[in-house]
C-alpha cells in the first residue's frame, strides 16, 4: 500500500503531518475539486462586493460581511491568504462545505468561489447571531435548555457529515454559529480541517482541550524525530470526543482539562473514574451533573475510540435532567482544586487548532 506524504497547509510550523488516504480512485469530493479548479473565477473582492466589516477571524482566514454589488444580497465572505493557503486545501474546504450545505444545521453556501490577487475566497450564508463561544459566560456556561437545543442540532449535523464518510476535525464552540441568542437554530461551520475518514496522520506538535486521547498520544515532543505512535486513521469518533468536551464547556464555562495526557491531572482523574465508575468517586468538576448525564458523558468520552458511542447518543438523553439543581454552583470554589481549571476565556479562543 502506498501513501502520499504531503504537508497540509504549507505554513511553516504547522502542527500535523498528513500521510493522505489510501489511493482508491477519486471520490465525488475530489471530482468536484477538479471541476472547481478548472473554473475558478479571478476577481477582485472590492469590484464585486461592498465590504462592510470583518465579522470573524480564525487561525486560517477572515470572514467579511459584504453585500453583493449587483444584487445587494448580504453574505459572509471567507477569505484565505494565498501566501499561507494551499490551493488544494482551499478547494477541499469549499467543495466539502458545498456538499454539506444542504443540511439545516450546517452553514449554507451561494456557489460563489474565486481567487483574487492575494486571496482565495467563497461566499457563505450570513449567520447574523454570534458564535457559540461568544455567548458562554466564563465559569458559568449557558443554560441547560440552550445546551440541549445545541446538542440535538450539532448531533444531527455530525450524523450527516459522518454518514457521508467525512470527519469534521474541528468541533468547538467557535465553529457553531447562532441564528438567535437562545440557540433555537444553530449551524455548524468551518470545514477547513474536514477530511475523508481513513485519512492517516503521523504526528501532531501541540494539543488542544478538544482533542481525543488517541490524537494527544501522537504529539511530537521537542527534538523528537521519529514518530511516537503508528499512523492514526481519522475516524468520526474524534468528532464524538470533541462534541463531549464542547458540551462540558458550554454547560460549565470551563474546559474539563487542557489535554488528554497523563501529565494532566484533571484528565487523569476523569479517566480513572471512567474506568471504574462504580467504585471511584466522581471528580469534583463533574459533580454538578446527574448520574444519567454522567452516563452520557461516559459514552461520548470513552478513551478507547472503537468503544466510543456515536454523537447521536445524546438524543436519548435530551428528556432527562443534566445538571443537579443543588450542585449548580459547585465549580465556583467551594471545593479545593477546581479553581485551577482553565475557564473559557479569550486566550483559549485563539489557541492553536488541529491541523
Ligand atoms: N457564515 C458566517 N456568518 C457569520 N459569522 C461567521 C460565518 N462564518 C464564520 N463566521 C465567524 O468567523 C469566525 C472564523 O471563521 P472560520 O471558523 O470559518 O475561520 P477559520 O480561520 O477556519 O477558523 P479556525 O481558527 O477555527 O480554523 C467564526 O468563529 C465565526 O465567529
Ligand atoms: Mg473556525
Amino acid at each position: 500500500m502506498k501513501y502520499g506524504v504531503k504537508s497540509v497547509s504549507g505554513v511553516p510550523g504547522k502542527a500535523m503531518i498528513e500521510l493522505g488516504p489510501v489511493k482508491d480512485g477519486s471520490s465525488p469530493i475530489e471530482e468536484l475539486m477538479e471541476l472547481t479548479a478548472q473554473s475558478l473565477t479571478r476577481l477582485e473582492i472590492k469590484e464585486h462586493f461592498n465590504v462592510i466589516k470583518e465579522i470573524g477571524r480564525g487561525k486560517y482566514g477572515r470572514v467579511l460581511l459584504v453585500t453583493h454589488r449587483c444584487r445587494g444580497t448580504p453574505m459572509a465572505l471567507k477569505v484565505l491568504p494565498k501566501a499561507s493557503t494551499q490551493l488544494k486545501g482551499f478547494l477541499r474546504e469549499y467543495c466539502i462545505s458545498l456538499r454539506l450545505s444542504s443540511h439545516p444545521c450546517i452553514v449554507g453556501l451561494f456557489g460563489i468561489v474565486f481567487q483574487s490577487n492575494e486571496h482565495y475566497g467563497f461566499a457563505q450564508e450570513l449567520v447574523v447571531g454570534r458564535d457559540l463561544f461568544a455567548i458562554i459566560k466564563p465559569r458559568v456556561g449557558i443554560s441547560e435548555c440552550a445546551v440541549k437545543r445545541c446538542a440535538v442540532q450539532i448531533a444531527s449535523a455530525l450524523e450527516f457529515i459522518h454518514r457521508l464518510g467525512l470527519v469534521h476535525r474541528d468541533i468547538k464552540p467557535e465553529n457553531v454559529l447562532l441564528l438567535d441568542t437562545q440557540c433555537r437554530h444553530v449551524k455548524l461551520a468551518d470545514f477547513g480541517l474536514t477530511q475523508k475518514r481513513g485519512t492517516l496522520i503521523q504526528f501532531i506538535s501541540s494539543t488542544l482541550p478538544y482533542m481525543a486521547p488517541e490524537l494527544c498520544a501522537m504529539v511530537q515532543e521537542n527534538g523528537q524525530e521519529n514518530p511516537k505512535a503508528p499512523p492514526l486513521s481519522i475516524q468520526p469518533s474524534l468528532d464524538t470526543w470533541a462534541f463531549g468536551v464542547l458540551l462540558f464547556c458550554i454547560l460549565t464555562g470551563f474546559f474539563p482539562w487542557e489535554s488528554c495526557t497523563s501529565a494532566d491531572s484533571f484528565y487523569e482523574e476523569f479517566a480513572e473514574w471512567r474506568q471504574d465508575p462504580g467504585t471511584t468517586e466522581i471528580p469534583t468538576q463533574w459533580m454538578r451533573f446527574t448520574p444519567v448525564c454522567m452516563e452520557m458523558f461516559a459514552r461520548l468520552l470513552t478513551p478507547e475510540p472503537n468503544d466510543r458511542s456515536t454523537a447521536d447518543v445524546v438524543k436519548g438523553y435530551i428528556g432527562k435532567d443534566w445538571v443537579r439543581p443543588k450542585h449548580a454552583n459547585l465549580l465556583v470554589g467551594d471545593r479545593g482544586g477546581v479553581s485551577t481549571m482553565t475557564p473559557l476565556s479569550s486566550p483559549c479562543r485563539s489557541s492553536p487548532v488541529l491541523q
